[in-house]
């Protein structure tokens, strides 16, 4: 049993990384295994809209570090994807990294049919995986954020895991980073963990 943390963030020691991190810890005290990935050392392109993984069956732009993180996210069971809120949305880096995933994991496993012939479902990449938005904002934005990876998820036949509130993470003023002291974003992040940890466990039964 593996759960990855995938961290947006740009920044070095950020209240993202702080937040999943931290999650990936309490899960961790449950006997599963854990790994973060930071995204902030990572080069990946957004999604050109090729369509070629379509009939490639992996994705066909010139390679970068995707493909090493889309790895890692086939091989998890359970999948935390924190972004800061920038402009009220995810950061750049995690849009590329879902878009490309995303649709790529769509055509692993399906053939785009003709409209006249029946879609036959075969799930995606990540059926049946578990997963989690975490979000962290100064101010506004995280319900937005939290939609955004929260609908990716949903609709890449992920079970999404939730807590007591949203698990959503602030931070103060002016770039502080100050996720520590935000006491009630941990204990989002305690029932979190023991969410996922519970789920999977039933799954893997
Ligand atoms: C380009 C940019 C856009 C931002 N947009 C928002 C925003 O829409 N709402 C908000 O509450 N905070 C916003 N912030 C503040 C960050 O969300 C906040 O500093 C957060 O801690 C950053 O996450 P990090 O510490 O993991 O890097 C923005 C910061 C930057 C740099």
């Amino acid at each position: 049993m593996k759960v990855i943390g995938i961290t947006g963030s740009p920044r070095e020691k950020s209240n993202t990384e702080y937040y999943v991190q931290y999650t990936l810890d309490k899960i961790k005290e449950h006997g599963i295994e854990t790994e973060l990935i930071t995204l902030r050392d990572k080069k990946i392109h957004h999604c050109t809209g090729c369509y070629g993984c379509i009939t490639a069956k992996e994705c066909t732009l010139e390679k970068d570090d995707f493909e090493e993180v889309f790895n890692k996210m086939l091989e998890a069971d359970g999948i935390l994807v924190g972004s800061p809120v920038y402009n009220s949305s995810s950061t750049a880096i995690v849009k590329a990294l879902l878009d490309r995933a995303g649709f790529l994991g769509r055509w692993i496993n399906n053939d785009m049919k003709d409209k006249s012939e029946n879609y036959q479902w075969k799930g995606t990449a990540f059926s049946g995986k578990v997963a989690a938005p975490i979000t962290v904002a100064r101010r506004a934005g995280q319900n937005f954020t939290f939609a955004e990876l929260a609908l990716w998820m949903t609709v890449n036949d992920l079970i999404v895991i939730g807590s007591h509130y949203w698990n959503v993470g602030v931070a103060g003023k002016g770039g502080a980073v100050d996720a520590e002291e935000d006491l009630e974003g941990a204990s989002i992040m305690d029932h979190l963990a023991d969410n996922m940890a519970h789920v999977i466990k039933q799954l893997k039964k």
